[in-house]
């Protein structure tokens, strides 16, 4: 595998979530496979989950790591193509890119959604960059538009926990008083169209996700019952995308309650805000997964690793 940039490099779902609960049970057995290789994380925006399971994923693959808060400690980065450079921006993407390139094997890029530009954010300015012109492979560590190493540490802890043919898979809208990114909501959403389950998304009304990525998906403006008889209850928020980047509306009724759960396994991505996303009884409870989640975030980015040290 040359890239992991979004969840349609994900050749088989079933192989890759059955291998990655087998490294699972022994992290340590292809510690070998990266000797001698370096991975280069590189953030524009700050992280917990996605810095340290990464890292714990490469050091399980015996491979040497370089992290860089680009976005604080680095150059800022031009990505316009023949622009005159005579303004904030002290370094070209084609230079930067190539020059990572020369001391990573494998190059791993955070950079988020601005959220004031809608066309911009889709392009993927820094990931689309990063991917033409650094000569070694990328991996999608979070972009604008999607988190496929959270959607696929999601897979693993859903198929750990599911005991359905067919689960009932709800994905919440929560109330947050910050404008967040729709990543991680459309990668779990493009995860799901690739799962036997029986899929429903719930939000207020004008909070609709891109169509383009939520297509068929059955919507249920009704919170309540969206979830009534769910297996499973991922919540998160996302700004509205049509007033792009905005938060349009806060209402607390959203926030999930343990009444509304049920008998459902609750997930969030984390970090989460407490009695405002979700109250306290459900985070301190038997049905989050949430710590789940976020201990197959390693083993979600070792087999991505792992698959593109295979080929170098
Ligand atoms: N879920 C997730 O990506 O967490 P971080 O932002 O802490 O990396």
């Amino acid at each position: 595998m040359k890239q992991y940039l979004f969840i349609q490099d994900i050749d088989s779902l079933s192989t890759w979530v059955e291998e990655a609960k087998e490294i699972k049970k022994n992290p340590l057995q292809h510690k070998s496979l990266g000797k001698n290789k370096t991975l280069g994380l590189f953030f524009f925006n700050n992280s917990l989950r996605t810095r340290l399971s990464t890292q714990k994923a490469a050091m399980n693959l015996g491979m040497d790591i370089m992290v860089m808060n680009f976005g604080s400690e680095g150059w800022a980065i031009e990505f316009g193509d023949g622009t005159i450079m005579n303004q904030g921006t002290s370094e070209h993407i084609k230079e930067a890119a190539q020059v990572v390139s020369q001391y990573c094997d494998i190059v791993a890029i955070r950079a988020f959604a601005e959220l004031e530009d809608r066309e911009k954010d889709e392009a993927e300015l820094v990931l689309q960059g990063f991917r033409k012109y650094a000569t070694v492979p990328i991996v999608n560590m979070e972009s604008s538009t999607g988190h496929p190493l959270q959607a696929l540490a999601d897979a693993i802890t859903l198929a750990e926990n599911n005991k359905k043919t067919k689960p009932k898979v709800v994905l919440s809208w929560a109330p947050h008083p910050k404008a967040l990114p729709h990543a991680v909501a459309n990668s779990f959403v493009e995860m799901m169209h690739r799962q036997e389950v029986d899929f429903v998304i719930t939000h207020p009304k004008g909070y609709e996700l891109n169509p383009k990525i939520t297509r068929d998906s059955k919507i249920e403006y009704d919170q309540t019952k969206a979830c009534k008889d769910a297996d499973f209850v991922y919540v998160k928020n996302w700004s509205n995308y049509t007033d792009y980047g905005k938060v349009t509306t806060q209402d607390s009724h959203w926030m999930m309650t343990e009444e509304k759960l049920g008998n459902a396994k609750f997930m969030h991505c984390l970090p989460v805000r407490r009695n405002v996303v979700v109250e306290d009884a459900i985070l301190d409870g038997g049905q989050s997964l949430v710590i789940e989640q976020a201990n197959n975030r390693t083993y979600s980015a070792q087999i991505v690793l792992k698959k593109i040290l295979e080929t170098l």
